[in-house]
């Protein structure tokens, strides 16, 4: 079974108290998502592989220190998911960028695919799937079957607000992807939003109601 790692650093802790509370407007919002995506982009990829490399500093020769191995791809859920982008990009600003369309259904909660564009060589990648909000869990379920039938096999989630019965909907379907949470909220409520949650992350973000 996969691990969830809840990233619990003051930092992230503090700026997610202010996302959650309902006064905060979009601006703020997305300023704050994108520091918290940075934060947690900074242990979903504490493990990546180094090599040795020969370098001169204006005063020695010396033996530094780069990324080994694969290569990154950040794959943002549309649309909420784009809110984390670019504290990831920022992070690692060569890892390639792919997107992957879901809304949930109104009346069913189940996701819908709408788009889904990928880099070419996605599947020799370590792919960090990105989006705020873990619910039921089907959105990220379902973005991760959609890498794996393009060959994914090194996938990594990373979502901001989750709830028990959605991380087990994933583990359940993907046991081998490791996901990262800043926090496990109670439970969904009737509407399947998340309790207490911060709310929808999408509209939020982009001030569509
Ligand atoms: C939200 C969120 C997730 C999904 C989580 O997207 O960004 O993708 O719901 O819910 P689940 O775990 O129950 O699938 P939404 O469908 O509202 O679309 P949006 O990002 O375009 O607003
Ligand atoms: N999507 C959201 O944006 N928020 C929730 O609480 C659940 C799904």
């Amino acid at each position: 079974m996969s691990t969830v790692h809840i990233i619990d650093h003051p930092l992230v802790q503090h700026k997610l108290t202010q996302m959650r509370m309902k006064e905060t407007g979009s601006k703020d919002f997305r300023e704050l998502l994108n520091e918290i995506a940075l934060l947690m982009g900074y242990e979903v990829t504490r493990d990546l592989s180094v090599e040795d490399v020969d370098i001169e500093t204006p005063i020695s020769k010396m033996v530094g220190k780069r990324i080994s191995g694969k290569k990154l791809a950040i794959v943002p859920i549309l649309r909420a998911g784009l809110g984390m982008l670019d504290g990831m990009h920022t992070l690692v600003p060569v890892a390639k960028v792919g997107f992957i369309g879901l809304y949930r259904d109104p009346v069913t909660h189940s996701p819908v695919e709408y788009y889904c564009k990928l880099p070419e060589d996605v599947d020799k990648r370590l792919v960090i799937v990105v989006d705020p909000m873990l619910a039921t869990g089907g959105s990220s379920r379902d973005a991760i079957t959609m890498l794996k039938k393009r060959g994914c096999s090194n996938i990594r989630l990373m979502c901001l607000v989750a709830v028990p019965e959605g991380i087990k909907v994933v583990q359940d379907a993907h046991p081998d992807v490791d996901i990262y949470v800043a926090s496990i909220d109670s439970h969904l409520n009737e509407n399947d939003y998340i309790v207490p949650g911060l709310g929808d992350a999408g509209d939020r973000i982009f001030g569509t109601k």
